[in-house]
């Protein structure tokens, strides 16, 4: 079975993280005029979509995963005029905006917690969810999933950092105002949505049960039917807790839900069962090749993959798939994109990527920025680990690798900015950057390249037959498409 071709098939989307793309002004952070001001370099690689990571205004606790306007812009970024001229522009250059939204939680700045907090009886203390006691539940930052709110004596729950307490999605009243929301966003002419983190919408937190509850799929229909169902839009989820056959109830086009979703199951290899990402171990080319096979034909015909190595999460891929020395950088680079871009889905390649950005080690916690770093390595240290094995774990997993400024240039300032830039480049800037990519007709920006046209030109590419084949070689990874 082929579905009704759609545009967003055949794209290739290109992730931003705005803070670390292009600062327009000077003060070390970029933002959305600088998006716009690169628009020319993304419709040469080819791309045709933009995830945009969340520009919202926001006290930026966890980098704008933490919303306190959801139809305002952080300062820091622009203003809601220079998000309209990118809307514009990007369309001018044939891209669409897919926008990162975060519903799960917002920022304790948002004015429904505000208003929230001020009382138990306020008429919006049931946007959120309390308790009078804790219960097992732990963050994803690490600790309990519940923070005390002295004035009422109750606990708030945030999966989250505790900035981001988590709405109540069995409230009505939430659920419309986050339709109003997003059609708001739709009225606006964006591509699409990125939905951050939507399968714990459907949480009992009563029962300890977080992603995959009982009410997130028909939660997920009523969204669908709601805002986006009606018009030509991409949307992904960001579901970590996927297997291939609930990745069918979510991207079965026949379900009406959402276009596809994030699978992270070959990102999970590299560290030990059942622990943690800082846990590392090494990572086996067969199993990553058997899992990414996996969701290839599991999913024909059922839904829609999408293809990603990296994302701002992740490590960079050459560092973590690849081999980032200098010997072997680019062609690892060209390998990783050659394998993943003639798989069926649709590929979204992160900043940088193109031109074989990698991670850049640290030495100590206080270079790094990250809220889930910083918060791993204090319980860690509590719980006896060195300082050395967490160092490691950092470099190897730590999520400013991806986060670093954007590598333009050579010179000072990388062409990211005129200022002091928010998070330090890294090391490698004099010999990865854009200016030298765009020189040199073998780099690894021109495959990508590539790789984008052939996507255009061939459908087999998008969705053909996929078959493994067999070399007798456990390092080799293989298949043929067609
Ligand atoms: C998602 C985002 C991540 C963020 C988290 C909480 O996993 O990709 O960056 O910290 O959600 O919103």
């Amino acid at each position: 079975m082929t579905f009704e071709k759609k545009w967003w098939q055949t794209a290739v989307a290109y992730q931003i993280y705005p803070r670390s793309y292009q600062d327009s002004d000077g003060d070390g952070i970029g933002d959305i005029k600088g998006i716009t001001s690169r628009l020319d370099y993304l419709e040469k690689l080819g791309i045709t979509a933009i995830w945009l990571r969340p520009v919202y205004a926001s006290p930026m606790d966890d980098n704008g995963y933490d919303i306190s306007d959801y139809e305002d812009i952080a300062s820091i970024f622009g203003d809601m005029a220079a998000m309209d001229e990118l809307l514009a522009e990007a369309d001018k250059h044939g891209i669409k905006i897919i926008m990162d939204l975060v519903v799960n939680h917002t920022s304790d700045e948002h004015a429904w917690f505000v208003e929230a907090k001020k009382s138990k009886d306020n008429d919006f203390r049931d946007y959120y969810v309390w308790r009078d006691q804790p219960n097992n539940l732990t963050s994803a930052f690490s600790g309990s999933a519940w923070e005390l709110d002295e004035a009422s004596g109750q606990y708030y729950l945030h999966l989250f950092s505790k900035k981001q307490p988590d709405l109540n999605w069995e409230n009505e009243k939430v659920r419309q105002a986050v339709y109003d929301m997003m059609n708001f966003w739709i009225d606006k002419g964006v591509g699409g949505f990125r939905m951050d983190v939507i399968d714990l919408i459907g949480k009992e937190p009563e029962k300890l049960i977080t992603a995959d509850g009982p009410t997130l799929h028909p939660l997920i229909q009523e969204l669908n039917e709601k805002t986006f169902g009606a018009y030509d839009l991409v949307t992904v989820g960001e579901t970590w807790s996927a297997n291939p056959e609930n990745a069918q109830l979510y991207s079965h086009p026949d379900r009406k839900e959402f276009s596809m979703i994030f699978q992270f199951e070959h990102v999970g290899l590299d560290q030990q069962e059942g622990k943690e990402k800082w846990d590392l171990a090494p990572l086996d080319p067969a199993r990553l090749h058997n899992v990414l096979s996996k969701w290839q034909t599991e999913l024909v015909g059922k839904g829609w993959n999408s293809l990603f190595w990296n994302n701002h999460d992740l490590p960079r891929a050459i560092s973590r798939f690849g081999d980032d020395r200098p010997a072997f950088r680019e062609l690892s680079g060209k390998m990783l994109a050659i394998y993943l871009h003639f798989m069926s889905g649709t590929p979204y390649i992160y900043q940088g990527e193109e031109i074989g950005m990698i991670n850049t080690p640290i030495t100590d916690i206080n270079q790094a920025d990250d809220v889930e770093t910083h918060r791993m390595y204090a319980e860690r240290i509590e719980n006896g680990f060195t300082k050395e094995e967490l160092i490691t774990s950092i470099k190897a997993k730590g999520r400013d690798n991806a986060r670093r400024p954007m590598q333009w240039t050579g010179a000072e300032g990388a062409g990211f900015s005129t200022g002091q830039a928010w998070l330090a480049f890294g090391d490698t800037v004099r010999d990865i950057n854009v200016e030298k990519a765009l020189a040199d007709k073998q780099s690894l920006f021109y495959t990508y390249q590539k790789l984008i046209a052939l996507r255009k030109e061939y459908p087999c590419m998008s969705e053909g037959i996929y078959e493994v084949m067999e070399t007798g070689n456990s390092s080799v990874m293989a298949y043929r498409k067609y």
